[in-house]
């Protein structure tokens, strides 16, 4: 089954070379203006500007609007019961996100609320927000557990995590999320339940492990026993690191190796220096110190600067960051940590590709790549992150199939 896509005002294909993006190259797009593209068995088999193709080809016309790799989002908690509009509301009359989780609410309360939930409303509610992500023009996300906290709930969630679609999905194991209720005050036989019950089970249905490292959770040697143990079960590594405070989460995601070290608010140079050194691609995730209320942006240009492949990602979560909206977080990292919109655009599509291992396969709309790719209302790829607040995404595609549109949607 073959069609062209025609009509691009920018066909922004982020061709280039197949490796992660660093410095200078986060800028080059790769844009055809007036571009095409030839999709065949839901792969891209050429895309350019005078493409050559017979009269039996199905055309779509994208009308001079911008045509994009999908957005992919290396970085989310989408399974979850409930929400916490209640916390949001108190953080509004001036509770701190930390007092909150002290006496009891955040993560755990999303914890209890997620235990008592069954396997059909989690997806129930999951497939709710998957239809967030594709409006927004996202057709990957790499999707953590981590409101279950026990071997049967974490498995609930990673089992939720692989029935979602028709997103692409990674699914990352996050058992080290924080200590649940019934384990307060005896963490280290929590962190033992993590390493030698659910790690084994979890193993293969994950493809990373991830650990909330920080010196009040999950602080450095405690975070390094888990992924230390995850790597011996064959999974990459991912890290909520220096999130709150610089606990040293950036040194250690360089110690070993890992595919990310994700947030690093509170970094500091030396942190910076060991990531570059030791090839750990930095997940910003903007949404998380904005709708916490904070100023602490991480230092995207120190990153930059220093070579690092940044990624770019929502954080999706229902405490420190209820959004799907990878536009929204185009605007946060322009006004608030100045990457330009190019830049941005490949902190979200190739790079953060690479950072899940599947850069040869999604991130850019080259020759031999899956055809997962969206029409954006605009002409011009800088409006994704100049307008905020709007989503525009017109269709979205992923393997070569239509799996959303705007007028179907808004029947
Ligand atoms: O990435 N840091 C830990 N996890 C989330 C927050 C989860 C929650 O508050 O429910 C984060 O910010
Ligand atoms: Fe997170």
């Amino acid at each position: 089954m073959q069609f062209a896509v025609v009509g691009c005002s920018e066909l922004v294909t982020l061709a280039g070379p197949a490796r992660p993006r660093i410095g200078a190259e986060l800028r080059e797009l790769g844009i055809v203006k007036s571009g095409a593209m030839l999709i065949r068995d839901g792969r891209i088999i050429e895309a350019g500007a005078d493409l050559k193709f017979d009269a039996k080809t199905e055309v779509i016309d994208a009308g001079g609007r911008v045509v994009m790799p999908g957005f992919v989002d290396a970085h989310t908690h989408p399974v979850f019961a409930g929400n916490r509009a209640d916390e949001f509301e108190k953080r509004a009359e001036g509770a701190t996100y930390q007092e909150i989780a002290a006496g009891g609410g955040g993560i755990r309360s999303t914890v209890r609320r997620t235990r008592a939930a069954s396997e059909t409303e989690l997806l129930a509610a999951a497939a709710r927000y998957t239809e967030w992500f594709l409006r927004n023009g996202t057709t990957t996300i790499e999707a953590k557990s981590g409101y279950g906290l026990s071997l049967d709930d974490e498995l609930k969630l990673l089992h939720t995590i692989g029935r979602i679609s028709p997103l692409r999905t990674v699914p990352t194991f996050l058992g080290a999320h924080e200590v649940p209720d019934e384990y307060r005050g005896r963490r280290a036989e929590y962190l033992q339940l993590v390493i030698r019950e659910m790690l084994p089970r979890a193993a293969s249905l994950a493809k990373f492990c991830d650990v909330f490292c920080e010196p009040r959770v999950f602080p450095v040697e405690e975070a390094r026993q888990v992924l230390l143990a995850a790597r011996s079960h064959g999974l990459g590594l991912r890290m909520h690191a220096d999130q709150l405070e610089n606990g040293g989460g950036a040194r250690l995601a360089a110690e070993l190796g890992a595919a990310t070290a994700d947030h690093l608010e509170h970094t500091d140079p030396e942190g910076i220096a060991a990531l570059r050194e030791a090839r750990v691609q930095p997940v910003l995730l903007p949404g998380a110190v904005y709708a916490l209320g904070s100023r602490h942006y991480p230092d995207a240009r120190a990153m930059i600067a220093a070579g690092l492949p940044v990624v770019l990602a929502t954080d999706f979560n229902p405490g420190s960051s209820p959004t799907t909206s990878m536009p929204m977080i185009l605007s946060l990292a322009a006004t608030q940590m100045k990457m330009t919109p190019a830049e941005s655009i490949t902190a979200s599509t190739i790079n953060a590709a690479f950072s899940l291992g599947l850069g040869a396969e999604i991130g850019s709309l080259e020759p031999g790549k899956r055809a997962d790719f969206v029409i954006h209302d605009c002409a011009d790829h800088r409006e994704l992150a100049y307008f905020f607040g709007i989503e525009f995404a017109r269709e979205v595609y992923i393997d070569g199939k239509r799996v959303w549109s705007r007028r179907q949607a808004a029947i």
